[in-house]
């Protein structure tokens, strides 16, 4: 290079701080739609899961004598496919490295010569008409030993012996599982990479190795986020080698810790977003909220889960009907699997007609894949709706999470529907409500809840609002810097019709009622399927955003290749309309890159109003 040259480069690095900010390379186009892509779970899974029944003291008994149950009761034909074994089926490693299972608990595993094997088991459930599942963790040991020391049913042996976790085994058990067993599911929990610290009960016990946790709870900075990543994404890759035939689930298990929000989507077919479940009201709002402003991450073959259902237990018994159909009816609206946890031989059954009721599963089945999204929060009463995949069609939830009554409203415009004659079905009393005009309102009881499918004309005409198809965008980079993370129910994700933090969205002090809120910073991948013509969008700094906080560059990509850049902007300066064709597109790119922001500072907050395809 010749001295000029050098100075130039020199020169152009130091005084173009936005040129620099696109050497990024999570900001620069992929190219494609890159969601995970395996798997069969186009639709949130359904199905049983015996560990909030039985924790580690289950049997095959108990599961092939719920497995029977749900045949006969019209909970299978409802569509509960998945029968899963959860933690304490394994007795522990052997010698040649395989595990060994605990044929106390499950006698149709014993063989005639040879180690036992789960085949019988799996060819037993598919002759049933189900789908088997089972559970691992992805460190190498499980959750129910440390988490259940007093339990009957934990590994044996020596401490290499209790390693029945995947960590060093991932190739040999899951082909065991999948190719040999024949599982069609499987949960990969994460207490290995957590709860065996050195010091800690389970470690001291000296019946456990020790290891540097690579998840520390509730601390994001102590938290190897990248490794647990390459964990499940490994396993997540071994899974599509061993199942040619793509029909499994991954559910990754690392309780909303090690920034799974940011990752699960890529690598597995749900994850979870909060610590379990427990069957109180608490708890289920708890965990519901960890996943209820995370629209923009779910869709077809990638489900917030916010664990599964507490139904029939506790709180939510069949004392509590009114809590147990919100229960659903938010886990329904928010797309979450739906796996029931309690000892269905002995339902009342009403919980039997609350699970099985067939209109609240199709808002959970849609073929969409949209989850739900917050449309009204006054701190009490919540409302949802849900794009349905028929044009103009909603479900909508409106809940009372308090003690006291209280009326839940919504409107057309909150449901993207024109003023006019709406059709507003009731799913619960699965009756049509007279036609009507204006707001919806209903009294609700204390944690009472309704929900409806709502039919009218769509209010963006012919255009689609990006607002409308969550379930085609991925967000493969949300903005936050992986360190300062809060923990996973703190928002600050990208959100639809809304900043990152739930406020409106406006540029340049006017406001706008849709599009897309997010910190700069992020990349949003849109699958258009080349069934659109344009894409337009009014693109600026958020107004609620700090004034200090930098430039950004708004991009837009079609495949790839660049459709469209703006001039760097700052806070308060006026959006940019973007007007751009994008027919044959297959996957749509919107980036907005910072410029000067500061080395710790959260990148500035960016809007895409009014985002459409046309
Ligand atoms: C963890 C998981 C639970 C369950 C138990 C089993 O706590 O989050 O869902 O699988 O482990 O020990």
């Amino acid at each position: 290079m010749t001295k000029k040259t050098l100075l130039a480069v020199a020169l152009a690095i130091a005084s173009c701080p936005v040129l620099a900010a696109e050497t990024r390379d999570d900001l620069q186009p992929s190219g494609r739609f890159s969601v995970y892509g395996h798997g069969a779970a186009a639709t949130p899974p359904m199905g049983w899961n015996p560990w909030n029944a039985f924790r580690t003291e289950v049997t095959q008994d108990k599961i092939l004598s719920v497995a029977e149950t749900i045949k006969k009761n019209g909970l299978q034909a409802a569509g509960y496919r998945y029968i899963n074994i959860d933690d304490g089926w394994w007795l522990h490693r052997r010698a040649d490295g395989g595990i060994q299972i605990r044929t106390s608990m499950f006698p149709m595993a014993k063989t005639a010569s040879g180690p036992p094997s789960f085949r019988r088991w799996t060819e037993h459930l598919h002759a049933m008409g189900f789908k088997a599942g089972i559970y691992t963790d992805v460190g190498r040991n499980a959750c129910s030993q440390a988490h259940d020391p007093k339990s009957p049913n934990l590994p044996v042996g020596t401490t290499a012996e209790r390693e029945i976790g995947l960590s060093g085994f991932e190739y040999s058990d899951l082909r065991t599982v999948f190719e040999e067993w024949g599982f069609d599911y499987v949960k990969v929990d994460a207490c290995g990479l957590a709860d065996f610290a050195a010091g800690s009960a389970s470690v001291t016990s000296g019946r456990y190795g020790e290891s540097r946790p690579l998840i520390v709870r509730g601390d994001a900075v102590a938290t190897d986020a990248d490794k647990v990543e390459t964990m499940y994404a490994r396993v997540g890759r071994l899974l599509s080698q061993v199942n040619p035939d793509g029909d499994y689930v991954f559910s990754i298990c690392p309780w909303g810790e090690a920034a799974v929000r940011d990752w699960g989507g890529r690598h597995g077919n749900l994850w979870r977003t909060s610590e379990d479940i427990v069957p109180t009201w608490k708890s289920m709002l708890h965990n519901f909220d960890s996943t209820s402003r995370r629209e923009l991450y779910a869709g077809p073959g990638r489900w917030n889960d916010p664990d599964m259902l507490a139904i029939g237990l506790g709180e939510f018994d069949a004392d509590h009907l009114v809590e147990a159909r919100t229960h659903f009816s938010l886990w329904s609206i928010v797309s979450a699997p739906l796996l029931i946890g309690f000892d269905l031989n002995h339902a009342a059954p009403a919980l039997v007609e609350l699970l099985s009721n067939k209109e609240v599963i199709a808002v959970n089945q849609d073929a969409a894949g949209n989850q739900g999204r917050l449309v009204a929060d006054d701190g009490q009463v919540q409302v949802l709706v849900k794009p349905l995949s028929v044009r103009g069609e909603r479900a909508v939830v409106l809940v009372n999470r308090g003690d006291t009554p209280a009326e839940g409203v919504v409107d057309a415009r909150q449901m993207r529907l024109k003023d006019g004659a709406l059709q507003v079905r009731d799913l619960w009393a699965q009756r049509d409500l007279p036609a009507t005009q204006g707001a919806l309102r209903f009294p609700l009881p204390p944690r009472a809840s309704v929900m409806l499918k709502v039919k009218g004309e769509p209010a963006s005409g012919d255009a689609t609002a990006l607002g409308e198809i969550t379930g085609r965008i991925h967000v493969a980079v949300d903005g936050l810097p992986i360190y300062s993370a809060k923990p996973a129910e703190v928002s600050g994700t990208p959100r639809v019709d809304a900043t990152p933090y739930g406020k409106p969205l406006q540029v340049a002090g006017q406001a706008y009622a849709g599009g897309i809120g997010a910190h700069a910073n992020s990349r949003l991948e849109v699958l258009t399927s080349k069934a659109f013509r344009r894409f337009s969008a009014v693109a600026g700094l958020d107004d609620s955003g700090d004034a200090a906080n930098g430039n950004v560059v708004f991009k837009v990509y079609g495949d790839g290749k660049p459709l469209y850049e703006s001039a760097p902007l700052r806070r308060g300066a006026k959006a940019v309309r973007i007007d751009v064709p994008v027919s044959g597109v297959q996957v749509l790119e919107l980036v907005a890159v910072a410029g000067d922001t500061g080395k710790d500072a959260l990148p500035p907050l960016v809007a895409w109003a009014d985002a459409q395809l046309h």
